[in-house]
């Protein structure tokens, strides 16, 4: 059985304005198995989201290869892409990223309607996830109406619902206190627990206690890869 994902040699490079590129991703090379909670850390601009957006099939890399399970991402055809965004990868980014002018429910909701589940289906799932991430009472409000760290805890229940087996949460502490950050990462850290696989960006080290496994991106490379 190979890992639940296995990045090899890994590339990415952009064109610059001059004619010349620059090297964002050196080839990195990762297996990460199914359960982990991986923290990523590295300077601004180490490549970290270009990594997390490669993984994620949200931008494609130079040269390498990245499985899935044992699926080349770069061989899937648009259904296959779209499986995988949909049900086997949840995203959460730094700025939650909610529709603003939709409902906590509509929100969390979104994704299946992206599967085409039937309205009240949708509806009971997304309540159910409301709950879960702790915000029973909230269905109704607007974004707007909710604090930073709430906001986030939508942004993982809409991450939630399409039932992924890997977490890419890209700094989700990065607009949030530190009080409220802890909040959020123990929800990260119960949904590690039923064995979804996370790969979370922090800048903080203090965020890296709740992970199983920290690397490092330096220079364009996973480096001081370390089990905790
Ligand atoms: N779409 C893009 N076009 C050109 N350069 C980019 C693009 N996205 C990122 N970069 C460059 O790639 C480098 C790595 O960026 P990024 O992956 O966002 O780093 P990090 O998340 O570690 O801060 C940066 O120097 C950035 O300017
Ligand atoms: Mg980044």
């Amino acid at each position: 059985m190979g890992s639940l994902i296995e990045v090899e040699n890994l590339k990415k490079s952009y064109p610059l304005a001059n004619g010349e590129s620059q090297n964002v991703l050196h080839g990195v090379t990762l297996d990460i198995d199914d359960g982990e909670f991986i923290a990523i850390m590295g300077r601004s601009g180490s490549g970290k989201s270009t990594f997390m957006n490669i993984l994620g099939t949200l931008d494609t890399p130079t040269s390498g290869v990245c499985r899935i399970d044992g699926k080349d991402t770069g061989q899937m055809d648009d259904r296959e892409l779209s499986i995988l965004r949909n049900h086997t990868i949840g995203f959460v980014f730094q700025n939650f990223n909610l529709i603003s002018r939709r409902s906590i429910l509509d929100n969390v909701a979104m994704p299946m309607l992206y599967a085409g589940t039937e309205r009240k289906r949708r509806r009971d799932m997304a309540q159910s996830y409301i709950e879960l991430v702790g915000l029973k009472g909230y269905e109704n409000r607007m974004p707007n109406q909710l604090s930073g760290g709430q906001q986030q805890r939508v942004a993982i229940a809409r991450a939630l619902i399409a039932g992924p087996r890997i977490i890419l949460a890209d700094e989700p502490t990065g607009n949030l206190d530190s009080g409220t950050a802890a909040d959020i990462m123990n929800l990260l850290k119960v949904v590690n627990e039923s064995r979804i696989t996370i790969l979370m960006v922090t800048h903080e080290y203090k965020m890296t206690d709740y992970a199983t496994r920290v690397i490092h991106f330096k220079d364009g490379l996973a480096m001081d890869d370390q089990y905790k």
